[in-house]
């Protein structure tokens, strides 16, 4: 080797170690997935982000998100992605089923034990969500946030012009629809498939209690039941009063309805708050929230949590992901905007709006149990089942077929022996 070019080469060995002695790496970057494009998802998202930047400015995020409420376009490439062998490095999953029973048990996802341990996150995550997130003693996801599924949606001058208070009984309820119905005001907005799912989990609470409703997920309430039929009857009388175009609207869609006071009550989880804050409208004034028809005391919940995937490309930039999702910075940036509470119980109230406020107190105080549409009670291969069980009652209106379509969904579960 000529003399030159050993010392150009001895320079550049140099160089390289004394850059990854410093941990400067060049190429760092961490791919996150997830569904938050919309309406008041994506501006949640970006404020997490931001924090992530200025703490790892050498990091370059990747943020792949996939639109689509509730993540129904967005799972399906992901499935896709990780049959291939193509993770990203981390993802979004809902705590509960929906990770253990899928992710978890895919083997597709890594414990995240020791992070919990130098992060000192066992002090502040709360302890009803670490068995959610937990399987054979080891934690598989860093959760974001508390997010309410049953929330009912309203328009205060809607109510009032019609002389209608806010409903707090399934009878009060259709009391009400009946009368704006009469009216000419579409009484309750909807919009597509999965938002049918996340009405009908809302009103099987409501009329079966929140005992019985647990009961549908560890086998103890009898899906062939008639308690079960009367709550499917209610389902099925909600749906008379809603828009006939829904299958052509987003959650987004939907929920603009009311706000725009074209309808006037929408179920929608508190997601949809962060959409209202972003169209710039006033809490109480322009919307105003109870929970869903008789599910007042229960707190329907769901968490969105992100994970390490087995096979990532790169780890240290997605451990440096999650350090920050499960930061109380990251947490206080990401929920006051997103429409949740944090997952921490660390954060700072005085930061949040008053429905936030409202939903704190409620998710400290409220009996609460977990949502279908949302991942938490019921795994990936049941939930699909109950979603075609729902499409062909949808199409054809027969609420025998359906019950019995849902007592096999959940035989073939194993919940149900
Ligand atoms: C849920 C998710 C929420 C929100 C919602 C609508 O599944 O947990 O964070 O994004 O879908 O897209």
């Amino acid at each position: 080797m000529n003399k030159k070019l050993f010392v150009l080469l001895s320079v550049l060995v140099v160089a390289s170690l004394a850059l990854s002695a410093c941990g400067v790496k060049g190429g760092d970057q961490v791919e996150v997935f997830s569904w938050w494009t919309g309406g008041g998802e994506a501006a949640g998202l970006e404020a997490m982000i931001k924090v992530f930047k200025a703490e790892y400015p050498d990091i370059e995020f990747v943020n792949a998100a996939v639109a689509g409420g509730a993540g129904t376009n967005a799972r399906a490439v992901l499935a896709t992605r990780l049959q291939a062998g193509d993770p990203p490095d981390s993802w979004q999953g809902h705590a509960g089923q929906e990770l253990i029973g899928t992710y978890v048990a895919g083997k597709q996802i890594e414990p995240l034990n020791d992070l919990y341990t130098s992060e000192g996150w066992m002090d502040v995550m709360p302890g009803t969500l670490i068995p959610l997130i937990s399987d054979g003693g080891n934690i598989y996801s860093v959760p974001v946030n508390i997010h309410r599924a049953n929330v009912l949606w309203y328009n205060p001058a809607v109510l009032e012009a019609n002389g209608v208070s806010v409903p707090t009984t399934m009878d009060e309820w259709f009391a009400a629809m009946d009368t704006l119905q009469a009216a000419g005001i579409t009484p309750l907005a909807l919009g597509e498939q999965w938002t049918k799912m996340h009405l009908m989990e809302t009103v099987l609470l409501g009329s079966l209690g929140a005992d019985a409703y647990n009961g549908l997920w560890d086998g103890s309430t009898d899906w062939a039941s008639a308690e079960v039929k009367a709550a499917l009857d209610n389902y099925a009388k909600v749906l008379t009063y809603t828009n006939t175009d829904s299958a052509s609207l987003s959650w987004q869609d939907a929920s603009q309805l009311v706000i725009n006071g074209d309808a006037a009550f929408n179920v929608m989880g508190d997601w949809a708050e962060g959409y209202f804050r972003e169209l710039g409208k006033t809490p109480e004034t322009d919307y105003g929230w109870a929970p869903t028809p008789g599910s007042v005391g229960v707190f329907q919940f769901l968490s969105d949590s992100f994970v390490l995937a087995v096979g990532a490309p790169d780890p240290e930039a997605a451990t440096a992901w999650l350090k920050i999702a499960g930061s109380k910075a990251g947490q206080e940036a990401f929920n006051p905007v997103k429409g949740s509470i944090c997952a921490r119980t660390d954060c700072d109230k005085t930061l949040f709006g008053v429905y936030l406020q409202s939903a704190m107190d409620d998710w400290a105080s409220n009996t609460v149990v977990g949502s279908l549409t949302h991942g938490v009670v019921a795994n990936d291969s049941w939930k699909s089942e109950i979603d075609t069980a729902l499409g062909l009652y949808i199409q054809g209106g027969d609420v025998a077929a359906f019950q019995a379509a849902l007592v096999a969904a959940c035989a073939s579960s194993g919940a149900c022996k």
